[in-house]
């Protein structure tokens, strides 16, 4: 690799719409500031920044939820975070905020640049406008009918239930979540970024000249480019974010993936004067920390932006993690199967060490990986105490014990002796070597086979039972020992910074340079060895019960709490004579089957007092199509006809829910007839 002067290590900008989970921790941050722990460590010049993003779509729907504004909710995470991640040890050098003003000044300028360089194409499109709350709907905001599976609470983006990736305009009966109402389609002019333009030189950057990066990273982008890229609208219509800088263009916003990488300037640019050294020299190294589902921006759109504008440098690596699952089930924050970072700090006080040495040691680097508890005590208990904890308790109390805590001199070494002694330098290449090409976990356990070397070493020599017959072996033994005992403490400081201060205290020794590690003298003899106290507590099953617990009873009270309890907002008035051409029938179901390939439809065949006729509808996850003939229902007749699933559906079934979302008929009492209206 190129020698560089300086490094720039960005972490990617969280959304400050919610807290930071593990997930988070274990696939960006944590590694993060260990990779800037170690180059400080090393005297390294290096800026780690990062901040939050507070743009975007969601944000916007969960104020309008919580009924605040979107700034209340940003600075509530943004505050949140920021503490958060400062209480985890994790060292940005900046923790800023996409709504800044500076953040703002340099987005703008740099979509200004690219705009007067011609860089964008400007196209008209249609796009779901809704005509009652007079604004364009960002496909979030749209509800409907998922077209493959049937689902009827699909967003315009994506249907939860089958995982397709839809436009809105697949959606069979578009709703807007805003009014509820019909959304139109209207034209709207957006900026686009010509990615195809760039396509030929990122397949030379990237598959030519990046062959380094990890292959989950090389792999996504290969895929990308092999299936061709598109162009990509910069803007949104939408009233939260930075306005589009150019005339004409009001109730225009950057999108928040243009704005949010730009982030990574303004942050460097708030921190430093010197923030154009940083980003616009070839000495440079830019390293981006991120998550999987981030690799698109950091590895294509980002960079094709910042050729475009031209005077920037590009990353030179972007080691994306995979993701961390939970108890083995996918992560997820609106069914809140996560365990929240702010949690954990209230309530494991003084244990911040032990989550970054979980979630490293477990990292999901090259595959996605999960998080237990059991896994989470097991570390903490037979690791971190057993081996860390263990070897360094023993040899600072057995120093008090025989050498009234002062460094004993060491004479005649044995061949075990040499041994251990030639290993401290291994340990800081092989911790090196891993730490250099990102592989976090194997630089963790190449510094944890160090401590078990030590209580390896101290088990064999046994200077308990020595001591009786040869003092002065045990002299030997403990300054070994002891010197072992310090470079730990220099190779787990990126790891576990909370606990190497402590245990520099035990020994007495200042901050040592990384370079450092290795020496077998870094305690000379007669340095005096402060009373020890323990490194690590042993973790009970009860407090892990507990949190299993917790994290079950949370996702319970989560489902039950966001269906039903909050009804969905008054729709605006109807005259009576609008009520009035609705048709709604008391009906019966004569029969029932489930739709091929569907999870949720019923095929029924109904009769309604005027005719027999088919409807498709939504209820299959609720009843057993065999138990509902003779069912009294209400449909509404003059529902326009739809194809579903290649079914002619001839009406609707008027249903209600419970709190669950269970769907239940709204019934009519037995003695009404079939075909009575219902008025
Ligand atoms: O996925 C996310 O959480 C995004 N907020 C990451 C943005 S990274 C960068 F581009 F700012
Ligand atoms: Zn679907």
């Amino acid at each position: 690799m190129k020698d560089y002067k300086r490094y720039l290590l960005t972490a990617a900008l969280p959304y400050a719409n919610g807290p930071i989970h593990f997930g988070h921790l274990a696939g960006v941050y944590i590694p993060a500031d260990i990779f800037a722990r170690y180059l400080r460590l090393k005297s390294e010049d290096i800026i780690f920044v990062c901040g939050s993003d507070e743009h975007g779509v969601p944000i916007t729907i969960k104020a309008r939820n919580e009924g605040v504004s979107p700034q209340d909710v940003v600075d509530k995470y943004h505050r949140i975070n920021k503490e958060s991640f400062e209480r985890l040890g994790i060292t940005f050098d900046i923790y800023s905020r996409t709504s800044s003003p500076v953040h703002y000044e340099t987005a703008s300028e740099f979509f200004r640049n690219l705009y007067d360089k011609g860089e964008f194409i400007e196209k008209t499109t249609e796009q779901y406008f809704d005509p009652e709350a007079q604004q364009f709907l960002a496909d979030r905001y749209i509800t409907g009918t998922c077209p493959r599976c049937g689902n009827d609470s699909a967003y315009g983006d994506q249907c939860e239930s089958c995982g397709s990736s839809l436009n809105a305009t697949d959606l069979i009966n578009p709703k807007s979540m805003i009014s509820g109402s019909v959304p139109v389609l209207k034209e709207t002019r957006h900026w686009f970024l010509p990615l195809d333009k760039y396509e030929p030189w990122l397949k030379q950057w990237i598959l030519e000249e990046n062959k380094h990066w990890k292959p989950n990273v090389y792999g996504q982008c290969k895929s990308w480019l092999d299936s061709g890229l598109q162009p990509r609208a910069v803007s949104r219509d939408l009233d939260w974010g930075i306005p589009v800088p150019v005339e004409g263009a009001e109730g225009k916003v950057l999108y928040v993936w243009f704005d949010a990488p730009i982030g990574y300037i303004s942050a460097t640019r708030e921190l430093t004067p010197d923030w154009k050294k940083y980003w616009k020299s070839e000495d440079t190294r830019l390293i981006h920390f991120i998550g999987k589902d981030n690799i698109v921006f950091h590895c294509i759109v980002f960079p094709a932006m910042l050729k475009a504008e031209g005077s920037y440098i590009l990353p030179e690596n972007v080691p994306a993690n995979e993701f961390l699952n939970l108890e083995g089930d996918k992560l997820s924050t609106s069914r809140n199967w996560a365990v929240w970072l702010h949690e954990y700090l209230d309530e494991f006080p003084g244990k911040q060490d032990v989550l970054r040495y979980v979630l490293c040691a477990n990292a999901p680097e090259t595959k996605d990986n999960d998080f237990t508890w059991k896994d989470f005590q097991a570390r903490n208990n037979n690791e971190l105490l057993a081996i860390f904890g263990n070897f360094v308790n023993r040899t600072l109390v057995l120093t008090h014990k025989y050498f009234g805590g002062k460094v004993p001199k060491a004479s005649t070494l044995t061949g075990f002796d040499k041994e251990v002694l030639e290993q401290f330098t291994k340990s800081r290449l092989a911790v090196e070597k891993s730490l250099d090409t990102f592989r976090f976990r194997e630089a963790l356990k190449e510094a944890m086979d160090l401590a078990r070397l030590g209580n390896k070493y101290l088990a064999d020599t046994e200077p308990w039972k020595v001591y009786k017959t040869d003092p002065e072996r045990v002299q030997t033994i403990l300054n070994i020992s002891l010197q072992l005992t310090a470079n730990l403490c220099i190779l787990f400081e990126p790891f576990l910074p909370d606990t190497t201060a402590k245990l520099r205290k035990f020994i007495n020794l200042d901050k040592q340079l990384w370079s450092e590690a290795g020496r077998t003298d870094l305690l000379p003899e007669g340095h005096i060895i402060n009373d020890p106290e323990l490194l690590f507590e042993r973790i009970e099953d009860e407090v892990i019960e507990a949190q299993l617990l917790k994290l079950t009873s949370s996702r319970e009270a989560k489902a039950n709490s966001t269906v039903g309890t909050a009804p969905e907002p008054a729709k605006a008035n109807v005259s009576f004579d609008d009520f009035g051409a609705m048709d709604i029938r008391v009906a019966t179901i004569l029969s029932a089957e489930k739709v091929a390939k569907t999870k949720k439809l019923l095929k029924l065949q109904v009769d309604t007092g005027l005719d027999i006729r088919t409807v498709v509808s939504g209820i299959a996850e609720y009843f057993e199509p065999e138990t509902l003939a003779g069912q009294k229902v209400c449909i509404l007749l003059n529902l326009e006809p739809r194809e579903i699933k290649g079914i002619q559906s001839q009406g609707m079934i008027l249903l209600s829910e419970n709190k669950d979302g269970r769907l239940y008929f709204v019934e009519p009492r037995a003695e009404a007839l079939n075909g009575s209206a219902v008025k």
